[in-house]
């Protein structure tokens, strides 16, 4: 992840065609219930961080700056509505999942966002772009308020694209390892790791 951009647009149509392309991601039963909101005006960028963050961590954070100056912020939704009432069409009745979000045992919605998600990362990644993914914890409803997103539609994720300075603070996260062994397994969970 980027957490510090430089102050520099990025091109339009090359915004444009990174999220095109992740919106081709694949939605459950092709449902499509995935959006984007994408803000690059100042204004609209400034009501995303007033919204999102309070004014004691902005005022502390090393890193604000840095992520302040992105110039593009993609906020990344989906609609739950819109699966359940897809698969209660005829071609997925028999699923079950016409009946409700509860019934879900894996909600897709999420997953469908996150591939969106995903896609955005990896476009930037090929543009020599930095991207950051931000998790949906903070303001999400001054966040949903100020860019009038309808109630249905739930914020899964902000991702910040821009060009990196090269000015980025490590992050903590980075000291965690996990062997890989004990992510990879052959042949059943415990049965052979890689
Ligand atoms: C679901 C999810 C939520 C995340 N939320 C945040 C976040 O709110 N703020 C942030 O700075 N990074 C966030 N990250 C980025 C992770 O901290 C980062 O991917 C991880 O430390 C590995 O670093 P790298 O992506 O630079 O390799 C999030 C990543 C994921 C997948």
């Amino acid at each position: 992840m980027t957490r510090s951009f430089a102050d520099r647009p990025i091109d339009d149509a090359l915004l444009t065609e990174l999220c095109d392309d992740a919106l081709r991601a694949p939605t459950a039963g092709n449902t499509q219930g995935t959006a984007l909101v994408v803000l690059t005006d100042d204004p609209d960028r400034a009501a995303y961080w007033e919204a999102s963050t309070d004014a004691a961590w902005r005022a502390r954070s090393a890193r604000f700056a840095g992520l302040r100056r992105a110039p593009v912020i993609v906020l990344v939704l989906c609609e739950p509505a819109a699966y359940v009432e897809r698969y209660a069409a005829s071609d997925k009745a028999n699923s079950g999942l016409g009946e409700g979000v509860e019934v879900w045992p894996v909600p897709y919605w999420f997953g469908d966002a996150a591939f969106v998600a995903m896609g955005l990362l990896l476009g930037a990644a090929a543009h020599d772009l930095g991207a950051a993914f931000l998790g949906a914890f903070r303001g999400v409803d001054a966040i949903k308020e100020a860019f009038a997103i309808p109630p249905t539609w739930e914020l899964f994720a902000t991702v910040l694209l821009g060009h990196p300075d090269g000015g980025d603070h490590r992050s903590a996260s980075l000291d965690r390892t996990v062997p890989r062994s004990s992510r990879l397994h052959f042949g059943g969970f415990s049965a052979r790791s890689a």
